[in-house]
């Protein structure tokens, strides 16, 4: 039979609730206050991790090292680009920004109408972040990011260009799932190599950079705004040409481009 709750024990079964409950908030006080400050912080490092990750890639690149000299005193700036106008957002954190996550989400994404689906993507993110790569003044080098489809998987990658948007300095492929020994050639110097000095546009202002694949010949036999395709990884190569022609173009960063054209970065 149990004991009949006398004032003594009903106020210590009290104390302990408060204690208990003193003792949640207060934790969830602390984790609350982790969060916030150690976000920044967090938001630092990765930041800090992605410039050594992209500035190891870019000291890998020889057109890059030409061009640049010592990467460890250029500085490497990412900004968050609204594609649809090519100006720089500021309420948009680029350290944590993913594309294929945001255009996986409706509300920070669009449709790809599929007439204009290069890179067979879908749908795409509305923003988009680029490395501003200068020594102070106005941009030396350009780093867009590009992804698309390949042979059987999707590429990633980025395309440096020069500060104004229209020489190509480097392809840098960072992501693929290409077979190995075939599209994976998409990574081989002996490619990338020929990619450094494309032109982007003519004077009219068209965007004719491309890659040639042996079956669809050279629409365009100026060789200043080709890269010819590897046979055998002709799916890989061309879904490479695609995805340039896609981010550089009018749904990518072309609106961002031309503003780089203009001068009108900084
Ligand atoms: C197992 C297997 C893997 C392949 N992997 C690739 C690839 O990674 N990239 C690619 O472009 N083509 C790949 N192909 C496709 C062929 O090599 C294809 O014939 C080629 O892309 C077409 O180019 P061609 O017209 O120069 O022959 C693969 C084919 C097979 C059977």
């Amino acid at each position: 039979m149990s004991e009949p709750t006398t004032p003594r024990s009903r106020r210590s079964t009290w104390s302990t609730l408060l204690v208990s409950l003193a003792v949640c908030l207060g934790c969830s006080l602390v984790v609350s206050v982790a969060t916030v400050v150690l976000r920044p912080i967090q938001l630092e490092h990765r930041r800090a991790a992605r410039n050594a990750r992209l500035a190891d890639i870019l000291g890998r690149q020889p057109a890059l090292k030409e061009l640049l000299g010592d990467l460890t005193t250029a500085s490497l700036e990412e900004r968050v680009v609204d594609l649809a106008t090519g100006a720089f957002v500021t309420d948009v954190e680029p350290a944590g920004f993913d594309p294929l996550k945001a255009a996986a989400e409706p509300s920070t994404s669009r449709a790809v109408p599929p007439e204009r689906d290069l890179a067979r993507i879908k749908r795409q993110a509305l923003h988009g972040v680029v490395t501003l790569v200068s020594r102070g003044g106005a941009p030396e080098a350009l780093i867009v990011p590009i992804y698309g489809r390949g042979y059987g998987s999707i590429i990633r990658g980025s395309i440096a260009l020069s500060g104004d948007g229209n020489t190509v300095i480097g392809l840098l492929i960072s992501d693929h799932g290409e077979t190995p020994g075939i599209g994976s050639e998409i990574t081989e110097e002996d490619w990338t190599s020929l990619w450094p000095g494309k032109k982007v546009r003519d004077e009219s202002g068209k965007l004719r950079l491309h890659v040639v694949v042996e079956e669809t010949g050279a629409p365009d036999d100026d060789e200043a705004f080709h890269v010819d395709g590897i046979s055998g990884a002709t799916r890989s190569t061309e879904g490479v040409g695609h995805m340039v022609q896609f981010w550089l173009g009018d749904d990518g960063y072309g609106p961002f481009l031309a503003r780089a054209r203009e001068g009108a970065l900084r």
